[in-house]
This record gives C-alpha cells, structure tokens and sequence, in this order.
C-alpha cells in the first residue's frame, strides 16, 4: 500500500518535534479525518528557510508527506517554497495511495500557513518599530 520512502519516513522522520526560535508557524487540519499539522520555520533575514520542523496529529501518509515537504523547503528562499506543492513531495515519497493525498496537500497548506505567520509577525514588528520611533 505505501512505497518504501513512504514507511521510513514515517518510521524515522528527519524533521519531527517544535523548534525553538521558530518565527514561522502554521498549523492546519483536515475537516474530512480530525488530523492536524502543524509546521515550525526558521527563516532568516534574507528571506531563507534555515530549519523546518513539524509536529503532525495524524496518519502515516500525512507525518512521511510533511517531514519530506520540511526537507523540500529547507534552504530555500520563502518564494521558492510557496512554489513547492503536493505534487513534488509526491514525487519523492513514490506516490501514495488515492485516498491518501489529501494527507499530502496539508503538507504543503502547512508551509503556506506558516509563510503567513511570518509576514503577520513582521507585520507587527514593523508596526511596532514605526510607533517607537514616533
Ligand atoms: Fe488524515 Fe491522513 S491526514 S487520513
């Protein structure tokens, strides 16, 4: 039923667990299972995704496709990883079974949550910093 990528990476996942010093965060769930993701970012000043790292509720599908979406945006710029989809984290994964792929596409709304998060926290820096120097 799974590939062989599929069942290590659920077994060993590279990127599981919280992150200190994340400044990225974004969580998502699925309505149709209960499951919940949620993906932790470390982005530098430039605009580059230092660390990933993700805490999944939820199956063997959705923990092996969002540990292999953390190493897909690693070391790329915020834009290049919006561009990353479910498709590519399926590439690598080997496919998954039809009924599954809703697990990978919250892989991917877990990384455009958690840009979200961070243009919102820069947003309010920037406010902040505005009204010190008012
Ligand atoms: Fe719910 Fe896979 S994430 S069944």
């Amino acid at each position: 039923m799974y590939s062989k990528t599929v069942i290590d990476r659920f077994q060993n996942p590279r990127n599981a667990g919280g992150m200190h010093g994340a400044n990225a965060i974004g969580q998502v769930g699925n309505a149709a299972c209960g499951d919940i993701m949620k993906m932790y970012l470390k982005i530098n000043d430039n605009g580059v995704i230092e660390n990933a790292k993700f805490k999944t509720f939820g199956c063997c599908a959705a923990i092996a496709s969002t540990d292999m979406a953390c190493d897909l945006i690693k070391g790329k710029t915020i834009d290049e990883a919006l561009k990353v989809t479910n498709k590519d984290v399926l590439k690598l994964l080997g496919e998954l079974p039809p009924h599954k792929i809703h697990c990978s596409l919250m892989a991917e709304e877990s990384i455009r949550a958690a840009i979200e998060d961070y243009y919102k926290r820069r947003e309010k820096e920037i406010k902040k910093g505005s009204k010190k120097n008012a």
